[in-house]
């Protein structure tokens, strides 16, 4: 990805990184599916989930890797290692039986999450649908 779009995209992260919790209960919230994958939280009522030890471990699971994915892009030098990260995460994933239409969702709710929480204007959400694309043409080789 060009330097200013890795940029924009790891600046607007920032900004909203740590509302771990938050992120994943918007997922959740938006796409009820998803929630219903997880044999932990699965037909629980997502308000009374959101502030369980479990729901924080598991955003911040999820949010840490997301973090570590966008702190990878740009050098060129750490290409395999999210290669790497990207191809183990979604085996896990297809071992779960995820399909890409819920990784379809997940981008959806977080881009809608960003829209409401940070400037994101058009220049952004190019850089942020890069970022998944490049995100999922790994993940989707292993789905
Ligand atoms: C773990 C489901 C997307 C990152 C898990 C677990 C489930 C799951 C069921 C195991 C939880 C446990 O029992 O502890 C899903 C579903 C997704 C999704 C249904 C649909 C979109 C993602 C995405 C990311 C992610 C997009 C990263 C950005 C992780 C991580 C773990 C995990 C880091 C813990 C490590 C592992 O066990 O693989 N996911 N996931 N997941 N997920 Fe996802």
């Amino acid at each position: 990805m060009p330097a200013d779009e890795v940029a924009l995209v790891q600046n607007t992260w920032n900004q909203v990184k740590t509302n771990e919790v938050d992120i994943l209960y918007a997922i959740f919230k938006a796409y009820p599916d998803i929630q219903a994958r997880f044999p932990m939280f699965a037909g629980k009522d997502l308000d009374s989930i959101k502030g369980t030890s479990g729901f924080a471990l598991h955003a911040s699971r999820i949010v840490s890797f997301f973090s570590q994915y966008i702190s990878l892009l740009g050098s060129e030098g750490t290409q395999p290692a999210i290669k790497t990260m990207l191809n183990q995460m979604g085996q896990n994933h297809k071992n779960r039986g995820v399909p890409k239409q819920q990784f379809n969702e997940f981008e959806t709710a977080v881009m809608s999450y960003m829209k409401a929480h940070v400037s994101f204007g058009p220049n952004v959400e190019k850089a942020w649908g890069d970022a998944f694309d490049k995100m999922y043409a790994v993940i989707f080789s292993n789905l």
